[in-house]
């Protein structure tokens, strides 16, 4: 097939290329052996359609292949990369979790520091247990008025740089699951004065390239790659993501191989074809329909702020945290504790009497988020709901909010040695002097309290159990009632 000539962020190449091909109607003897959903079960088959799985195809030569890119993924690629102002963009099919894993095993070695907040996504800490680099931990803040930790601040980051001069690379998460966003380009700044690349974990910020109003994006700020979730917020299919990278302090073509060794040979052709539709609509389109989005969540925010009992973070909270530099209006993140109600309670409420579904709670909060596919009737219909809910409320007794900060234990192993050493269960109360095996994690603030490699001390102990008798939720042991924990075995 002739490869397609695509200047403009108008073209499709892949997804224009994917129908041409399809139209073609080539006889295959290749996989998926569902052909084309001729040998598939008939009800799924029929619910699909014949156009999705038309392009539900492998690495043919004509429709070229992610793990060698030199047509229209090639194509489809570097148009993204112009949006996202990249030098280079890759398409991952396994999430940004799996973009994350490959950002960190390309730049980190076996034993070599990264700086990173406590509060990361799980993918980080397999990147970090895959690649066997040494994880420096700093302190995110701790937002005593809704209980969460955000991102860090321009001067923490300048302290562990300063106390770890043979970090080679600093990961930090922007804008956080809340919408929180730090002075990105101030931290870009001291890192690349030391030479230090910087490496982001964007899940929730691929709408910030295409609107001037938002917070500064990865990319706009200077640092070097960006694992950004164009599924979560940017309007491609569930799984689909991008790295984006700048090159210079990062190797582009040792990421590509390594997100390549991360990645299924079977690449998904559907997920792959919304990468290219999902940037072309924001490219084009995108700072018009995210004016309404911004306008919508801003409309949102002040109705909510008006129900008593509720608080939406926004301008004036973010203005009193220290490591923030603004926030993401399209998250409503949403205090329920003035109205005496936990935020799994209120999210309960919200599916059972309303039927909507957010996007998570806490025991002080929820979170809604207002996207691309908004209009003022759906978010009319939550501010309504949370109206009644709050009026439906007889005795408001506030909850009080119980964050502090944990003692950080000290590293003993790295995550990989702890991860490769055999484990046995002990109980939580004798465990001190011990090695952790597993994560621990309580919410609020959802900073991890133990992780694989850490020495447990009395003092984490303490703040377990405290948290237990609070009726705080704990994370991540496989003993959920955490009597015993995993240790590594002596
Ligand atoms: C902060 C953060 N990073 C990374 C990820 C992983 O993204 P994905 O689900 O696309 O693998 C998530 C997912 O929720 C996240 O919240």
């Amino acid at each position: 097939m002739e490869e397609q000539q695509s200047n403009t962020q108008e073209a499709m190449p892949l997804f224009s290329g994917l129908l041409a091909y399809a139209a073609s109607r080539p006889l295959q003897f290749h996989i998926p052996g569902h052909k084309q959903g001729a040998g598939m079960a008939p009800e799924f088959r029929e619910f699909l359609g014949s156009n999705a799985l038309s392009i539900d195809l492998v690495n043919v030569p004509p429709v070229d292949d992610l793990h060698r890119p030199r047509g229209m993924i090639k194509e489809a690629q570097a148009l993204a990369a112009e949006a996202f102002g990249a030098d280079h963009t890759f398409f991952s099919v396994q999430g940004t979790s799996g973009a994350i894993m490959a950002m960190i095993l390309a730049c980190v070695r076996p034993g070599e520091k990264i700086l990173i907040p406590r509060n990361v996504h799980r993918a980080v800490m397999t990147g970090i247990v895959l690649s066997g680099a040494v994880p420096v931990f700093m302190t995110p803040e701790i937002d005593t008025e809704f209980g969460v930790a955000h991102g860090v601040s321009v001067s923490t980051v300048r302290r562990a740089l300063g106390e770890h001069p043979d970090a080679r690379a600093l990961l930090v998460v922007n804008p956080t699951y809340f919408g929180v966003v730090s002075d990105l380009r101030a931290i870009v700044e001291v890192a690349h004065e030391r030479d230090v690349p910087v490496l982001v974990d964007e899940a929730h910020g691929a709408h910030l390239y295409f609107h001037p109003s938002l917070p500064l994006s990865a990319m706009a700020a200077g640092a070097d790659v960006a694992a950004t979730s164009m599924h979560k917020l940017g309007g491609s299919l569930t799984q689909s993501s991008v790295l984006n990278v700048r090159a210079g302090l990062v190797n582009p073509q040792r990421i590509q191989a390594v997100l390549s060794m991360l990645t299924t040979t079977s690449t998904s052709y559907l997920l792959l074809a919304s990468l290219d539709a999902a940037r072309k609509q924001l490219a084009t389109r995108g700072c018009e329909m995210l004016d309404g989005v911004i306008a919508l969540a801003e409309w949102a925010r002040d109705e909510i702020n008006a129900i008593p009992g509720l608080c939406c973070l926004g301008r004036q909270h973010v203005g009193s945290l220290s490591s923030s530099y603004g926030y993401d209006p399209t998250k409503l993140f949403i205090s329920v504790k003035g109205l005496g109600l936990s935020g799994p309670e209120v999210e309960q409420l919200l599916r059972v009497k309303y039927r909507i579904e957010i996007e998570m709670s806490d025991l002080y909060n929820i979170l809604a988020l207002i996207t691309l596919a908004d209009n003022d009737s759906t978010v009319k219909r939550l501010v309504q709901a949370l109206r009644e809910i709050a009026e439906g409320v007889a005795v408001r007794r506030p909850r009080l909010v119980h964050v502090r900060l944990p003692d950080l234990p000290r590293l003993a192993l790295t995550p990989r040695e702890a991860f490769y050493r055999n484990s046995e269960a002990v109980l939580l109360a004798d465990s001190a002097g011990r090695i952790a095996a597993e994560f621990v994690m309580v919410y609020p603030p959802g900073i991890p309290l133990l992780l694989p490699g850490e020495l447990i001390e009395q003092k984490n102990l303490d703040y377990i159990v405290e948290h237990i008798k609070a009726g705080l939720p704990v994370q991540g042991p496989e003993d959920v009632s955490l009597q015993t924990i995993r240790v590594v075995a002596d």
